[in-house]
């Protein structure tokens, strides 16, 4: 267990389980989705398909080196759905992106990325080239920069399945048509021969998703896949990403600003605040009684949880900090309603009990 900061006196609440601020539960947003089954079944060790081990993401600037995501613990457990939620700026994309190593060049990667008994961060760039798409695949966030907009969609879907599981042209065709069914696109063999410019943001959006699905990865990075998407079609695809991961063992990292898809669909699910991944826990626990100040701000300023009728929601003042702007204590300090004097000056470790973990004073060691 990592404990709390040596020399900083305990603020004398520290345990994991604070039943006195254990929240009213929401009946949609409390319920144990299906696939959640105890936190010992699927622990952060034993069944993990890829685990981040102090990940670190930081930007070489004029001003110096300035850290976007920090000493971050993370492990995906095969055939389950993990959720990582936070503000615009935390870190969520950044995290998914160094699990593939596709980063600006002035970014520099810490820490340890384990798959399969390697670390991904100290193999070459012939040997990523061969995980990604066929191990390791991303839905990015954005499908239009994704995607070339001089080649066929279909022959993009298809690339992977050519490069990585030897098709030919016409077997890599069949079955990206058959894929392109599957994500709800319709007259998917016509799509086929189309550019990005010809199709709108959602049918972009299942065209990544399908083409991150053909190899059947190991792990999937979907960030925020069904934005773009209707609610039905969103339901869909949802259904379909936690369909291949129970039925492959696919673990599956998904980025999403919605709680509401949080609860359906996520085993695990980790908060993650200005770089840092401030609690992390079974999903079914974390609603019911989530620990950080800022996970309770997320959950009361959350749509799906708004009481029908509600004229407005509760919202956390303030914003994330930029880069550059995060000063030495808890980088949520200046917009937290329990700030105490020691979190101005410095970080609290990260507390884990019973598979559950938290970075905060109010929970630190005593
Ligand atoms: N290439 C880059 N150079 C400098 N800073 C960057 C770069 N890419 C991202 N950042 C910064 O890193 C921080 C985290 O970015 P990231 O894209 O991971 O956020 P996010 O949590 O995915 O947000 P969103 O919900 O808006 O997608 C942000 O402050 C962002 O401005
Ligand atoms: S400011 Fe203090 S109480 Fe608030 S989240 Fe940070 S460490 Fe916890
Ligand atoms: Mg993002």
């Amino acid at each position: 267990m990592r404990t709390s900061h040596p020399g900083v006196p305990s603020c004398g609440r520290g345990s994991l389980s604070a039943p006195g601020e254990r929240m009213k539960a929401d009946p949609a947003m409390a319920t144990a989705p299906a696939n959640v089954t105890s936190a010992a079944a699927v622990s952060d060790d034993a069944e993990a398909a890829l685990r981040l081990e102090g990940l670190s993401v930081t930007f070489a600037a004029e001003e110096g080196l300035l850290p976007a995501v920090q000493d971050l613990h993370l492990a995906l457990p095969a055939a389950a759905i993990t959720c990582l939620v936070g503000e615009s700026g935390c870190g969520k994309s950044l995290t998914a992106r160094a699990i593939l190593r596709l980063m600006p060049p002035q970014a520099r990667l810490g820490g340890r990325i384990l798959y399969r008994g390697e670390d991904l961060l100290s193999l070459s760039e012939a040997r990523m080239r061969a995980l990604r798409g066929r191990h390791l695949a991303m839905i990015f966030q954005e499908p239009m920069t994704a995607l070339n907009p001089v080649l066929r969609v279909g022959d993009q879907a298809a690339e992977a399945l050519r490069l990585h599981a030897g098709l030919s042209a016409a077997q890599a065709r069949e079955e990206v048509i058959r894929l392109f069914g599957e994500v709800g696109i319709p007259a998917a063999a016509e799509r086929y021969a189309e550019y990005p410019h010809q199709l709108s943001g959602g049918m972009r959006q299942r065209v990544m998703i399908a083409a991150a699905l053909s190899c059947r990865p190991d792990i999937l990075l979907a960030d925020e896949p069904t934005t773009a998407l209707d609610a039905t079609l969103q339901g869909q695809i949802l259904h379909l990403i936690r369909e291949q991961a129970q039925a492959r063992g696919m673990a599956v990292l998904l980025i999403t600003h919605d709680l509401g898809v949080v609860a359906r669909v996520a085993a695990h699910v980790g908060i993650m605040y200005a770089g840092y991944l401030v609690e992390y826990g079974p999903t079914a626990e974390v609603f019911a009684q989530p620990l950080h100040p800022y996970t309770r701000g997320l959950m009361e300023s959350s749509p799906a949880r708004a009481p029908l009728g509600a004229a407005r929601l509760p919202a956390i003042p303030g914003s994330v900090p930029p880069l550059g702007q995060r000063g030495a204590g808890c980088p949520f300090a200046p917009r937290c309603g329990q700030v105490l004097p020691v979190c101005r000056q410095s970080l609290p470790d990260e507390r884990e009990e019973n598979g559950r973990r938290v970075r905060c004073w109010l929970h630190a060691a005593s």
